[in-house]
This record gives C-alpha cells, structure tokens and sequence, in this order.
C-alpha cells in the first residue's frame, strides 16, 4: 500500500492533518487556536484552569475588551454580568497587589465556580471560532476532575467541535457530551483515594440550574482521547460510555506531561525516566481498530508528518513549535529567552519525574528566574492556593477531603499524604499561571515565577524563523510542516503560501 493509500483511509477523510496540541495553562489560548484553525488545521485551546484565567484576565482590566465581547455572547447575560462585576478592574490591578483568591473545587462545588467555569470555557472557544468557519477544540487533563462538567457545558455552548482529552482514562467522558447536547443533566464519577462502598463520589451538574432561558440543541463535539498505550486505545472503545472518535497517540518526547515508562521505574544518570521497548505503541494494532489517529511528540517536521501518514495516521499532534510562535500566550521574555537559547544550542529540557505534584513525569525547560533552578525553587514558600491537581481522599470519618503533593509537607503528612511522595513537588498551578503573566503576588513582594514546560522538540524550533528574524508565527509552523507533503492527503490541505495569505485575510476580521 502506498503512502497516498494510507493517508486517504476513509477514516482520515475531512480530518485535520495537523492538530495544535492544547497547551496548558493558557499557551494555547483563543489567538493561537483561533490562527491555526483559521488556517484549516485544527487549532485546540487550552480548558485547564479557564475559571482562573478569565477571572485574572478580568482583574488585569481586559486589555483589548475581548472578554467584554464574549460576554456580550454568551446566551445568559445576568451571569455574564456577575462574573464581569465580581473581577473586572478598570485599567488592570496595580503590580504590586495579588489577585482575588477563588474558592478551590470541591466535589460540591460552589455556584461561583461552576459560572466561571461555564462563562469561561464559553468565552475562550467564542473567540477562537471568531472571524472564520473551521472547527475548534479544546483540551482537558482528566486528572482534573471536578471543572469538567461546567468547563465541558460552557465550551458546547460556543460551538466547541473537538473535546480532547489526555492524562487519565476518560471513559466517561463521551456519554457527558452527549447528554449536554440536550442540556441534560450528567455525572461523573470523582476518584477518591481510600473510598469504601457506599460513599457518594458522583459529581452532579443540571444545565437547567444555569440557564436563564431555553436555548435549542447543542452539537455534539467529536472526542478524541490522548494515549500512550495499545490497552488504553483498546479500553477506551470498550468501555466508554460514548463514541470515542479518533485518538492521539504522545510519545515521552513530547511537552508537558508524559505518560510514566512501563514496569519497574528506571532513572539515568541525569535522573530521567528510562523508556524503553515496551513503552512503544504498536500502530498497526491501533490501525485495525479503524478510528483515526493523528501522533505526538516531535513531529514538527515534514519528515515527521510524511512518516505518521505512511503509518496511516490522519496526521500530527504538534506543541512544543506552537507554544514559541507570535500567537500563544506564554510571556515575551520567557519565549524570546528560549527561542535565542534554541538558536545558539544551549537550550536544555529535562524529564522531571517529581515536579509535578501528579506523579507523572513532566517535561521541563531549563531557564534561568524560573523554577527549573534549584535556588528559585528554594526561596518560594511553598503554598497551595488554587489546588487544581489536589488529590480527593477519604478521612476517618468519612468525608471527602483534599490534598496536594505541592503543599506545605507537614500540612500533607497531616491529611495522610506520604512525606516521600511530596520531595522535590513544585507548585504547577501557581507557576503555569505565571508563566503566562498572571502570576500571584503575596505581601506585596513575593511574585510567583514560572515553570516551563516543552518537548524535545524544543531545539529545533529555529527552523521556523525567518531568515533575519527573531520569532515566527503559527502561519510558518504550519506552511513548513506542510512543505514537503507529497501530496495533499485526502483534499484539505492548504498549500505553504495559501496557508500564510488566509491567516493575514483572517486577521482582518
Ligand atoms: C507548553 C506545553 C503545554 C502543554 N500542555 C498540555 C495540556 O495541558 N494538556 C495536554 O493534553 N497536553 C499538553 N501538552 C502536550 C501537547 O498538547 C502536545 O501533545 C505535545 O506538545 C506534542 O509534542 P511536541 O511537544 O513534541 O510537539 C503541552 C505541551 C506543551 C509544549
């Protein structure tokens, strides 16, 4: 079979050959998405932690008033309007002072959150859809759980067309999407370390306890589910309680979290995870299961995309090149100091298998000021105020508490956290925050730095500047990967310059 064969599988058919990957918290926001889907790709936000994005961006004074117009969208105004009064600040918050605290999830979340969560899942998949026609989808860490009933409704109310989700086994997820599109009510079940039966782990969400009036049938977003095994492709078409429509398929090499290696964790000499054979996905397997797949981890490259439709991908799930371009979110100096560390080959990424408080290895990007540097990590008190990746467990008297591996150690031992389990955790939330120019200020000095993360793809992100330039945009990430296409797989593919001229039409809008 040919490589022109594979790629025209009919399960590939009208399916993006390359989707930007969604990047957490807020690199890929509305702009980059909204840029690459523009260009006929799929361009993915990302959904972790929106409620705090939204209230921050608000607390910052909107800059550009493109809150203020997605508010002015979203179809029940009386909560757009509490969320607008409860952060907005005109002319932004001074420097000095920290942002509003939110309440944390919970499994019986507080009404506050769960508006922040709808309003600002609706608002970021609004304006990626702005100006253009093609769809948008936006990206969930499963181990997240609390947010996603919300987070998932609000974004269905903007039209969201792909809901991806990783880092997890999310079963449960494709029965959600369904009911909402009726607006009817859904669970999903909240893992608690420790539960005996009997307990209630169920979170509960009804639309019609928001709605402010009836408003017609939602679609049904597409669900693609990311992986790194063979058994979870197979789990997930066994056992979801929905249509899974297709996976991503991420190697270790790739941005943010990684799966951990199978069997007996080995560590190298510079104390990174050893992955080996058995850490590999068998593609011929996952073909046979005849859903789609697209494939991640250092796949920025023409060669790379070439070689995933030889293997009968629909294409690639590309991040670490879109996380560096003109339109995502990260701050300046952090993509600017990177990028000039890509160029002259100082730049470094390291697997970290303890700094996030998930357990799961997380790539990091060594950067000076950030938390990649033993003594920046010391000097921050360690203090856990947005929780998002608290784990649920089970007290003596049977309630539902919450802890972190990122807290205070003693305030974990205290809630049955094991001491060893907490060495060498680094505060995600607050770092991915400030990473993208929101960060937390305490006692008017202490300003949270960031962590960065990126795939080992990092070190050739050079290759999408232009000659006497010092940055790119989605634009030329796109146009290169798609350069050497033998040819347009299936009829969608724009060519290198089309793709830049729609992205300037676009941008008009
Ligand atoms: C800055 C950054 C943040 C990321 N955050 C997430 C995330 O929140 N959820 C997720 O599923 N994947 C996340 N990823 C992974 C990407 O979606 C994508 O699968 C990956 O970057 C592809 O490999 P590459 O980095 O080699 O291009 C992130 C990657 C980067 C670079």
């Amino acid at each position: 079979m040919s490589v022109g064969d594979l790629a025209c599988h009919t399960e590939n058919v009208g399916n993006p050959q390359i989707i930007q990957g969604g990047m957490g918290v807020g690199v890929s926001g509305w702009r980059l998405a909204r840029a690459v889907s523009s260009l006929g790709q799929l361009g993915v936000v990302s959904g972790t932690a929106l409620d705090q994005v939204l209230s921050r961006r608000l607390q910052d004074g909107d800059p550009g008033g493109h809150m203020r117009r997605a508010l002015d969208h979203f179809p029940f105004p009386v909560m757009a309007e509490r969320i607008w009064k409860a952060d907005y600040i005109a002319g932004g918050k001074s420097a000095a002072h920290g942002y509003r605290k939110l309440p944390q999830h919970r499994k019986d979340n507080h009404r506050e959150l769960e508006e922040l969560c709808i309003v600002s899942n609706f608002v970021e998949i609004f304006l990626a859809r702005e100006g253009h026609s093609n769809p948008v989808g936006i990206n969930y860490l499963e181990k997240i759980q609390i947010p996603h009933l919300p987070s998932i409704y609000g974004a269905m109310l903007a039209g969201v067309e792909y809901v991806l989700m990783g880092a997890g086994i999310p079963i449960k997820i494709p029965g959600v999407l369904d009911r909402f599109v009726n607006h009817e009510s859904a669970t999903y079940p909240l893992a608690v370390t420790g539960v005996v039966e009997g307990d209630d782990t169920t979170i509960q969400f009804d639309p019609r306890n928001f709605m402010e009036r009836d408003v017609p049938p939602l679609t049904r977003p597409r669900f693609l589910a990311i992986i790194a095994s063979n058994t979870l492709a197979t789990t997930m078409l066994r056992r979801s309680n929905g249509k899974v429509d297709g996976f991503i398929i991420e190697g270790p090499t790739a941005g943010g979290h990684n799966a951990p290696p199978r069997g007996k964790l080995q560590i190298d000499e510079a104390g990174e995870p050893v992955y080996g054979e058995r850490d590999s996905v068998d593609l011929a397997k996952i073909r046979e299961l005849g859903a789609p797949f697209w494939l991640a981890g250092g796949f920025g490259s023409p060669e790379k995309l070439q070689d995933a439709l030889a293997a009968g991908a629909a294409g690639v799930q590309v991040g670490t090149p879109f996380a560096f371009c003109a339109e995502s979110d990260l701050r300046a100096d952090y993509k600017q100091a990177l990028l000039e560390m890509a160029r002259n080959g100082s730049a470094r990424i390291a697997t970290d298998g303890l700094a996030s408080p998930t357990g799961f290895p997380f790539k990091v990007a060594q950067l000076e000021g950030t938390l990649s540097e033993p003594e920046v990590y010391r000097a921050r008190p360690r203090v856990c105020d947005l929780g998002y990746l608290r784990e649920a467990y089970r007290t003596s008297d049977g309630a539902i508490d919450y802890r972190c591996a990122g807290e205070p150690i003693t305030t974990y031992v205290a809630k049955g956290g094991d001491a060893e389990r907490a060495e060498g955790r680094k505060c995600l939330c607050n770092s991915l925050m400030a990473n993208i120019g929101h960060p937390q200020v305490r006692a008017a000095k202490h300003v949270e730095n960031g962590l960065i993360t990126a795939g080992n793809d990092l070190v050739n992100i050079v290759r999408f500047i232009h000659q006497d330039g010092s940055a790119y945009d989605a634009a030329d990430v796109i146009s290169a990967l798609l350069d050497a296409s033998v040819r347009p797989p299936c009829g969608a593919v724009t060519t290198n310059s089309s793709a830049s001229s729609q992205l300037r039409q676009s941008d008009a809008h």
